[in-house]
């Protein structure tokens, strides 16, 4: 059985007020499934300190590197060091914004992983690729990157701790959802593409993930969760979604 997560991806919004009226309107009682909150870096000691109460921390981002004159970077054991659990790699704004390779990313999941920390790897196609009929081929060179940067060594271990996240790029930001039978068809892809660890990754879904919408997704047979943008920032909102995950 995988435990459904729910994870929050502020990206470059809010302040130390807004964190502090967003924690005091969450209400995550009784929920069974785990809950993961990404602030940005300047927020994560505010964030552990509300860490307590039914959730983790999770960073925006990491470097590929340990330490040293990388002026900028923060490393995983920093992240570490804050109690932070999980680490988003990939996503699509860092990917077309900060051109990120899927090589940088393979490498920036194996620093998270060595370290201890989650990595949540973010895959998916662009409106164009998905217009060409190239969404199956696109998301299974993101995730033949992260297995060929392993190497032999690694084995069949590379998905056994860590999460993935789908988010087709045309509906991030956009209102525009993928239909759960839409997401549903790649995160299947994605769960055979994992091979033997597949069945017990967490695939999660992103792209204007609403309390609206989220049930629907949730009912999918290979959909365990979201990495929710833009109705993160509403307390309220984003707790409905995590109840809808139950
Ligand atoms: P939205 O929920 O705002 O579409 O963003 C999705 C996302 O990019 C989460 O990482």
């Amino acid at each position: 059985m995988r435990t459904p997560l729910v994870a929050a991806n502020w990206k470059m919004n809010g302040s130390r007020e807004f964190a502090e009226q967003f924690f005091a309107a969450l209400d995550l009682e009784g929920l069974s499934c785990a809950v993961v909150i990404c602030p940005p870096y300047p927020y994560l000691p505010l964030v552990a300190e509300k860490a307590g109460e039914g959730f983790s921390i999770g960073a925006q981002n990491l470097s590929d590197e340990t330490s040293g004159a990388f002026t900028g970077e923060v490393s995983a054991a920093m992240l570490l060091d804050w109690g932070v659990r999980y680490a988003i790699v990939g996503h699509s704004e860092r990917r077309s914004l900060y051109g990120e390779s899927s090589e940088l990313v393979a490498r920036k999941f194996h620093a998270a992983q060595a370290a201890g920390l989650v990595p949540i790897l973010c895959v998916g196609e662009s409106l164009q690729e998905r217009e060409e009929e190239r969404t199956l081929e696109v998301i299974a060179s993101q995730l033949q990157a992260v297995t060929e940067a392993a190497g032999e060594s690694a084995g069949g271990d590379v998905w056994s701790r860590a999460v993935i996240a789908y988010e087709p790029v045309w509906a991030i930001g956009t209102g525009k959802t993928a239909t759960p039978e839409q997401a549903q068809e790649v995160h299947r892809f994605i769960r055979e593409r994992l091979g033997n660890a597949g069945a017990a990754v967490q695939i999660l879904y992103g792209g204007s993930v609403k309390a609206g919408n989220a049930e629907a997704l949730f009912a999918q047979a290979d959909i365990d969760g979201a990495l929710v943008g833009g109705a993160s920032l509403d307390a309220e909102e984003f707790s409905k979604i995590c109840r809808a995950a139950g």
